[in-house]
């Protein structure tokens, strides 16, 4: 995200570099895909987690859904962001968890702050924006508790909106991003590479029918792509939706 430099947007692919209006995306995605974010915690072979760290946690999708499974733990969220963690420090307080919750801001491509011992890692759509996401592999090893797990989840492809037969549906396409060269590398072989075992990987399908927040959504991320006479009009429809699949490791130390 532009904070760090890159000078782009979003890393679900739309560019906009006012981090006000980054949050804004984080948080929509995160209350759409909350069940889904829920599925995946769920999933993740790990009975109980203690310390856990929220790599390029963003406005705290995934911190809180974290926060929710393992009762006990206490999760340190990490990101280059300040606004992102202001947004994440205020939500933990409004939600009664700020005592659980430790924000630090940091550029993970640089030397890593004192992040403790954690049992749990979750990186979810960060190492793509990451410039040496394989260093930061390596360090997210070292710091791992032996035996603990490295969660990596990351989207396939750009999230899409309109049905297939609109000839703006092409539009969604052509939004990759050239300042993102990892968005879509194979995170299976990176995690090997860094020396975890990797001990599962699942596809979870997101496709949500239109809704209020999926409207918004939709009206977040296409302004950038379309005139703004065809977004009114893609707007009005009633057949919009959000498609866009998450990919997730397990990763074990
Ligand atoms: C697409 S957002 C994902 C946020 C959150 N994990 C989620 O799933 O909603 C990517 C996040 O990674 C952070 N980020 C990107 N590069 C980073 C870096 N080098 N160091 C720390 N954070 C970084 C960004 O600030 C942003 O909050």
């Amino acid at each position: 995200m532009s904070q760090h430099g890159h000078g782009h947007g979003h890393g679900h692919g739309h560019g906009h570099a006012d981090p006000q209006v980054q949050a804004e995306i984080l948080d929509l995605d995160a209350e759409v895909v909350a069940e889904h974010t829920a599925s995946i915690v769920d999933w993740l072979p790990v009975p109980a987690a203690r310390q856990v760290v929220d790599l390029g946690s963003g406005t705290g999708a995934g911190t809180f859904a974290l926060l929710s499974r393992f009762p006990e733990a206490h999760v340190t969220a990490v990101d280059a962001s300040v606004e992102h963690l202001r947004r994440l420090r205020t939500r933990a307080g409004e939600l009664g968890l700020a005592d659980r919750v430790h924000a630090v801001v940091a550029d993970l491509d640089s030397d890593w702050p004192d992040l403790g011992t954690p049992d749990l890692m979750w990186a979810s759509a960060s190492l793509h924006h990451m410039a040496d996401p394989a260093r930061a592999l390596r360090q997210a090893h070292d710091v791992l508790a032996p035996g603990g797990l490295l969660a990596v989840v990351e989207v396939s492809g750009m999230p899409r909106f309109l049905p297939d037969h609109l000839p703006e549906s092409r539009l969604e396409d052509h939004r990759h991003d050239e300042r993102l060269p990892h968005r879509g590398a194979d995170w299976g072989a990176k995690l090997i590479e860094a020396g975890f075992t990797v001990e599962g990987e699942r596809t979870v399908t997101v496709h949500l029918e239109q809704s209020a927040a999926v409207e918004r959504y939709a009206e977040m991320v296409l302004r950038h792509v379309l005139d703004p006479e065809t977004l009114g009009r893609v707007l009005r429809r009633d057949d919009l939706s959000l498609r866009s699949d998450r990919i997730v490791w397990a990763a074990r130390k």
